[in-house]
């Protein structure tokens, strides 16, 4: 078992766009490996390469996340190629934004390629709570944080607690 370090905001390397993955072999089943360690133990429900500081298109997720279990899910590469209808994420949170949520609009059905950790396409339909955790961490794949998709007042309110925190560290 092995944990990675989850970066915070405002790390610069979460803003960054991650490299495409070329090469599938054991070192790449290992960075997954150490990663759902990671976010069963946070716990969360979804958890990009980016939180980690490992530059490249990779995440993870698991709706009903159970440490016993680990049954989640893996996705390289992956790419929305369709989005519809719109819902109100309430409350969303993230590891990167520790102690802070608010709610996002996000689509209500995506359509996502990708692949597998094998190299194998992947292409499916994802709604309601997946649709949610794929499009929050594609997002992050992309440099991007929920607290981007947030009202201007609401963002105002983070930054200011924020400042006040680092201010104190
Ligand atoms: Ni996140």
């Amino acid at each position: 078992m092995s944990v990675l370090k989850i970066l915070t905001d405002p790390d610069p390397r979460l803003r960054k766009a991650a490299a495409p993955v070329t090469t599938f072999d054991e070192k790449l089943k290992s960075i997954i490996s150490d990663m759902a360690d990671t976010m069963y133990l946070a716990p969360g429900v979804g958890l990009a390469a980016t939180q980690a500081g490992i530059d490249m298109q990779l995440l993870i997720y698991d709706p009903e996340p159970d440490p016993k279990v680990k049954n989640f899910k893996v996705l390289v590469n992956p790419e929305i190629i369709s989005s519809n209808g719109e819902v109100l994420s309430e409350n969303e949170g993230c590891l990167s934004v520790p102690d802070f949520r608010a709610d996002v609009k996000r689509a209500d059905t995506i359509s996502v390629k990708g692949m597998d950790e094998n190299g194998k396409s992947l292409e499916f339909e994802a709604d309601d709570f997946v649709s949610v955790i794929l499009q929050h961490e594609i997002d992050h794949l992309n440099g991007i944080l929920f607290i981007d998709h947030i009202s201007a007042l609401k963002r105002h309110i983070y930054r200011r607690k924020l400042k006040k925190e680092l201010k104190h560290k």
